[in-house]
């Protein structure tokens, strides 16, 4: 994995300055048994990574795990129709070319009983300074109007960089909160330290 890489994307950057399973195939049953109204959703990618090698379980991932049972809230993860490429250099231009191209990829899954959730943490890693393509899909699948939004983000050195301004632009029905900035490589190898940073968000 290339340093230079990762700070190629840093650099280009713009001027700005991450429970339960809700996913389809149980929905019905969890919104049948539960009366809880607060959603995690979250993408996050597996495979090889900067600072933290080949991993197994995202960064992102480990965080919204961490929120969905600090709050009680369902988990839903974002899973790509087409997985993008566990190698770090490879997945970076594929990134970028997403987002130049401002594409939606294809997602599989979707959470059923959207409009019951009040309260959304969303989670994602910064891609190029904001949220992976696969987000505004899910973004543009449901109506966000009257939901309170709180962003939370994984990172190698840009924090939330534009992420929270392109989501209050992608859902302005949305209270959109600020945001919660967790480094990718804490979330991984420190967990008392990303669950220390989680909490204080959480006020717990
Ligand atoms: C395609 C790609 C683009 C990235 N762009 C940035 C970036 O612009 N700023 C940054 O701080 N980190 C960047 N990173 C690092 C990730 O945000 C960081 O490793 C994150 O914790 C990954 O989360 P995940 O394991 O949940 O996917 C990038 C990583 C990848 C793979």
């Amino acid at each position: 994995m290339k340093r230079t890489t990762l700070l190629a994307a840093l650099a280009a950057l713009p001027l700005c300055g991450c429970a339960q399973d809700a996913s389809t195939t149980n929905q019905t049953e969890t919104a049948a048994m539960s009366t809880n109204k607060t959603l995690v959703v979250y993408y996050s990618r597996t495979g090889e990574n900067y600072a933290v090698g080949n991993i197994t379980e995202g960064n992102t991932a480990i965080v919204a795990k961490m929120i969905a049972a600090r709050t009680g809230a369902d988990l839903f993860e974002i899973k790509t129709a087409k997985a993008y490429a566990a190698d770090y250099d490879t997945c970076i231009e594929e990134a970028k070319k997403e987002l130049r191209d401002d594409a939606r990829p294809a997602i599989v899954g979707d959470v059923e009983n959207f409009d019951e959730y009040d309260t959304v943490y969303v989670g994602y890693p910064i891609w190029w300074g904001v949220p992976p393509m696969c987000v505004f899909t899910f973004f543009e699948k449901h109506d966000w109007a009257g939901k309170t939004v709180k962003p939370f983000a994984t990172h190698e050195g840009s924090g939330l960089g534009g992420s929270v301004r392109a989501i209050r632009k992608a859902l302005p029905a949305a209270t959109v909160a600020d945001g919660l900035a967790i480094q990718g490589q804490t979330a991984q190898n420190d967990r008392p330290a990303a669950q220390s940073a989680v909490d204080q968000w959480l006020g717990k």
